[in-house]
């Protein structure tokens, strides 16, 4: 066993951490406060190679592995979740699936601007009546010969307003159930889809997260992907390597907080000493320091099991289910630590905080992560 990264995974956690505090860390309060897309930084993330990082050259991206992957989310979430959620989606839930199942077509079309970051994807399973519920999809396919016609409305749709194309899932054959279930590529455009107002969030308030309207969308029928029935399995794919990008968020807002609270608690005094000398402070940086790390080994060992092509089903929902609970956690005591100026905006810890709450909820909460891992280790 080894636990020293390559020299390919220090520079690419570098170059993360260098992009990270010279261009997100300008302006993130602000982007906070207005709800502010980062749309020059989601460009430069593009130019670098940031959104397509797992895919193979030949299709545009950087032909990284997972663990590469893993390390820039976590740098790129310290500073500012907003972005990184961009880079999740673009990465796990569109270019992936893509490259994995789309046809050579599909993917020339599609996945080479994707993973150059020129434009930018969006995943759409979420429904108003099918969240953690997803088998239950109400939005529909109909199958008109050459073509598709779409009916629906999808919830929480991130990129939803940005994104050029979508990958949405819809029922086609509702006698079959989620054996019946359809994914399809639309475009921003098409005749029929309307994207609704912007979600005004809790958190990673930069992101845009919009409702998506479909009324007789004719989706050409090469632009489903894979064979027909195939959605649902597409979708819980996905999903699996989606979660350890999520998880790696996690972890990024975790040690983000971590390192801004023992940074304050070296500084600050309070009856004669700085408080980190306190042992009441002390014990809280022990407790955040150890589950962060633990964190950092489920996320790189769920990381691992992709890049060796082993099952990460398991791995990847323990990964999101820890790091999610640990950045709720630790950012609460991050902001504990701070006392009022951790309650106030320039201090940052507030914003992770209002930030970790979405890694226990996007993805599969908490509690579906807890129905993945008890449905496989009972299973084996
Ligand atoms: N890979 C392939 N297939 C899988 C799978 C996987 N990892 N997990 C489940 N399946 C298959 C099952 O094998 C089953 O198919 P068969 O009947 O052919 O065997 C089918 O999916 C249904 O599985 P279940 O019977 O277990 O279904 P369920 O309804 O009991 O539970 C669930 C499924 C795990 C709860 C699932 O619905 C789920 O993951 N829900 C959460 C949804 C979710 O994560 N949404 C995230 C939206 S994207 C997002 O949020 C983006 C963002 O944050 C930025
Ligand atoms: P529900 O499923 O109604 O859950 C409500 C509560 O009940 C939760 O605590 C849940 O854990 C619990 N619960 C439900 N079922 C069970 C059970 N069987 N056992 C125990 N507890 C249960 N979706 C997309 O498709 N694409 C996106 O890009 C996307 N981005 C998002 C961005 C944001 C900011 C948000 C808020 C959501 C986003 N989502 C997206 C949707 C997200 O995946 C869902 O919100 C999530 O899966 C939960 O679904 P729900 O909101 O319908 O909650």
């Amino acid at each position: 066993m080894d636990f020293n990264l390559t020299e390919e995974h220090i520079m690419i956690r570098d170059a993360a951490r260098d992009f990270a505090q010279n261009e997100l860390l300008p302006g993130v309060i602000e982007r906070d406060e207005k709800q502010q897309f980062p749309t020059e930084q989601v460009k430069k993330m593009g130019e670098l190679g940031f959104l397509g990082m797992m895919v193979d050259p030949k299709y545009g991206g950087s032909g990284l592995d997972t663990v590469s992957y893993v390390l820039a989310m976590e740098e790129i979430s310290k500073i500012d979740a907003s972005a990184s959620v961009v880079m999740s989606v673009n990465n796990s839930l569109v270019c992936w699936g893509l490259e994995t199942f789309g046809t050579e077509e599909q993917k020339q079309k599609y996945l080479v601007p994707l993973a150059k970051g020129e434009i930018i994807g969006a995943f759409c399973l979420s429904e108003p009546e099918a969240g953690s519920d997803a088998t239950s999809q109400r939005t529909t396919a109909i199958d008109k010969g050459d073509l598709y016609l779409i009916n629906g409305t999808k919830n929480w749709i991130t990129n939803g307003g940005t994104a050029s194309v979508y990958l949405v899932v819809a029922q086609t054959h509702v006698e079959k159930g989620h054996h019946g279930i359809n994914v399809f590529i639309i475009e921003k455009g098409m005749e029929g889809f309307v994207v609704g107002n912007k979600e005004n969030k809790l958190g990673i308030r930069g992101s845009d997260t919009h409702s998506l309207m479909f009324t007789d969308v004719k989706v050409p029928k090469e632009n489903r992907i894979g064979e027909d029935g195939f959605g649902f399995s597409f979708a819980m794919k996905t999903l699996a390597g989606g979660r350890i990008g999520i998880a790696s968020q996690a972890l990024g807002i975790a040690s983000g907080a971590y390192e801004l609270a023992l940074q304050y608690s070296k500084e600050r005094k309070a009856f004669g000493k700085e408080i980190s000398r306190h042992q009441a402070i002390a014990f809280k940086l022990a407790d955040m320091a150890t589950e962060i790390e633990a964190a950092r080994f489920l996320c790189l060992k769920a990381a691992w099991d992709k890049d060796q092509h082993k099952n990460y089903d398991l791995s990847g929902a323990m990964a999101k289910l820890y790091a999610a609970e640990t950045a709720m956690k630790v950012t609460v005591e991050a902001v504990q630590i701070h006392g009022g100026y951790g309650f106030v905006k320039e201090y940052h810890v507030e914003r992770l905080m209002r930030d970790a709450k979405i890694t226990q909820i996007y993805e599969g909460t908490s509690e579906i992560q807890k129905i993945v891992i008890s449905r496989s280790i009972l299973r084996d």
